[in-house]
């Protein structure tokens, strides 16, 4: 079961590094005169920064405030940090492309692209300048589905509901549709296991078997919760609510 372990954190990697764009020296150039305006990361041009009907926006994965809660980090503070991700996206151009090519299924940006100036002038605006040191990057990856069911079965139903709207409803009650999938009802996530759906949540699917299994249809566009992002006791409670639907 280590074999499952192994392909929980190849594919990580792999969503973490799709569309990095190499050597990107002119990340420091491009945005000469870009105001600073949300106007690509939330609403109707940042979704269109992803695929054709790509309906999730930076700011349905990712806060403006120093809250957490949702699956991406905050951006406060996030603009002049020396690497993201955990060290796999170097540049600032690098992690939001990441996002823009791996959840959304958009095209990568290029640095003087002025959907990108306009982002980076934002998320600029956020920012404290002095704060350099990167953001840990820790998602939980358990040895195999048994040791998921472990860790979460057993929560209070009752307790998950509220948890449940406020990490889940706003793609799940919404058929929200990231990149080209909408998300599934809420009513349908009962049908799922407890250690599958812990799985998803905290590393965006189980492997893909080794069978290559054609009903598998994982792994989706649905982000993962780090434990900072969602605590193990709040995702406990959020799968007993589910299950008790
Ligand atoms: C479907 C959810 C989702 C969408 C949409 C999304 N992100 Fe992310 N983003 C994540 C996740 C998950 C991570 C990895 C965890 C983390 O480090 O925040 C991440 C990481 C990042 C990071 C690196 C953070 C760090 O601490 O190293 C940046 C910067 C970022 N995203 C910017 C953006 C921008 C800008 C957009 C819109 C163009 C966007 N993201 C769209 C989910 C998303
Ligand atoms: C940014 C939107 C978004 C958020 C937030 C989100 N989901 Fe999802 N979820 C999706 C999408 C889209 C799919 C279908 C595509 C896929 O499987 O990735 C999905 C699929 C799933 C599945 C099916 C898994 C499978 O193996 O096919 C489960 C279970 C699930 N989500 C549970 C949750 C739970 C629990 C939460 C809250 C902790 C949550 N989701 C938060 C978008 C989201």
């Amino acid at each position: 079961m280590k074999n499952s372990n192994r392909w929980g954190v190849a594919l990580l990697a792999l969503l973490w590094t799709t569309g990095c764009g190499g050597e990107d020296d002119a990340d420091d150039a491009g945005d000469a005169g870009a105001t600073a305006s949300a106007t690509y990361f939330q609403g109707a041009e940042s979704m269109a920064l992803g695929h054709e009907g790509n309906q999730a926006a930076c700011a349905t994965c990712h806060s403006i405030d120093g809250s957490l809660g949702l699956s991406g980090s905050s951006m406060q503070n996030i603009a002049y940090l020396t690497a993201y991700k955990g060290g796999d996206a170097p540049t600032l151009l690098d992690a939001v492309n990441a996002c823009v090519t791996g959840w959304m299924g958009g095209e990568a940006l290029t640095a003087d692209d002025p959907a990108y100036a306009s982002l980076r002038a934002y998320l600029e605006s956020l920012s404290d300048a002095a704060v350099t040191e990167p953001n840990e990057l820790a998602p939980e990856v358990l040895s195999d589905a048994d040791a998921y069911e472990a860790a979460y079965a057993g929560g209070d139903s009752a307790a998950g509901a509220a948890k449940y709207a406020a990490a889940c409803g706003r793609c799940h009650d919404a058929g929200l549709v990231v990149n080209q999938v909408p998300a599934y009802s809420k009513a349908s996530l009962k049908n799922y296991t407890v250690s599958r759906i812990a799985q998803k949540v905290r590393t965006s699917g189980p492997p893909p078997s080794a069978m290559g299994d054609a009903a598998d249809s994982t792994p989706g566009p649905m982000p993962f919760f780090e434990p900072k992002d969602l605590s193990s006791a709040d995702l406990k409670d959020i799968i007993a609510h589910l299950k008790a639907q």
